[in-house]
């Protein structure tokens, strides 16, 4: 796991789009892995951004969100494509026909849906980069604390701390879906290379149990101790309970040594 800290949350966005923009530049057909949540906002402003300033073009681009909300369909401002499309799609020049959201409407088998959604990652050639965020509790998608490590894409019933923590973005009258289809772990391991941002305070213990706690289903994220390709994006407040905090101040500055000598080299 490459754990790398940076003064603020700012720094963290810019960073993940400079990866974002790395592999849509360097790949013909890019496969990106979304999410959703209040982390990934400011990376979305930075690619619009760069978009905009013609740095950036996601016409060959094709995406797959990590996870929506049951129960609620796509024209409702709670829904995922909605968040994707207020933030993202409908800034930039991508075609819509190739972003999907693991989605599961009335009356439809979630078992078939979830299928489905790994057969169409899998014809896309597999997903390159994924970006994820991280829950207090260390979820990652939707993939809530005792979620098997070998998950596929699936229907999660929704834990009381997500809920509670999510219910700020809920009008007090509003209905807050309890259920989500999501990506399971396995699917996101699957990924060539998963690219994590956490910032503030209240992710500090997750991220200390992601980086330095047992492999437990407890905290899905420590399952990225398995992945070959794992960047850990943090802020001072959420790397604040990781020990070995020098170490990776360290390691980074080696990093970037190397990069400077040989240029970065991502095998997508
Ligand atoms: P947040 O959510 O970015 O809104 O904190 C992250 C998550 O739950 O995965």
């Amino acid at each position: 796991m490459q754990v790398i800290i940076f003064d603020n949350a700012q720094q963290v966005a810019e960073n993940a789009a400079e990866w974002v923009a790395e592999l849509i530049n360097k790949k013909t057909n890019p496969v990106l892995g979304l999410a959703t949540g209040s982390t990934p906002i400011s990376l979305y402003q930075e690619l619009v951004n760069k978009h905009k300033a013609g740095e950036l073009s996601f016409t060959k681009t094709t995406t797959f969100n990590l996870d929506e909300y049951l129960g609620i369909d796509e024209t409702n401002v709670q829904s995922y494509r909605h968040f994707m499309n207020e933030n993202l799609f409908d800034h930039v020049d991508i075609n819509k026909d190739k972003t999907f959201l693991p989605t599961c409407a009335q009356g439809e088998n979630p078992r078939q849906q979830g299928l489905d959604y790994e057969n169409k990652i899998q014809q896309a050639g597999g997903i390159d980069l994924q970006i994820l965020g991280i829950g207090a509790n260390g979820h990652i998608g939707f993939n809530e604390p005792t979620s098997s490590l070998a998950s596929r894409t699936r229907i999660k019933t929704l834990t009381q701390q997500t809920l509670d923590d999510n219910s700020r973005l809920f009008a007090a009258d509003e209905f807050q879906p309890t259920l989500a289809m999501t990506m399971g772990i396995a699917t996101i391991l699957d990924a060539r290379y998963v690219l994590l941002m956490a910032t503030g305070k209240n992710k500090a213990k997750a991220v200390k149990d992601m980086v330095t706690g047992a492999l437990s289903a407890v905290c899905p994220a420590s399952a990225l101790q398995l992945h070959e390709n794992a960047i850990v994006l943090l802020d001072k407040e959420a790397a604040s309970e990781l020990e070995d905090h020098e170490y990776y101040v360290w390691a980074d500055k080696q990093n970037n040594k190397i990069n400077q000598e040989f240029g970065l080299y991502h095998n997508y």
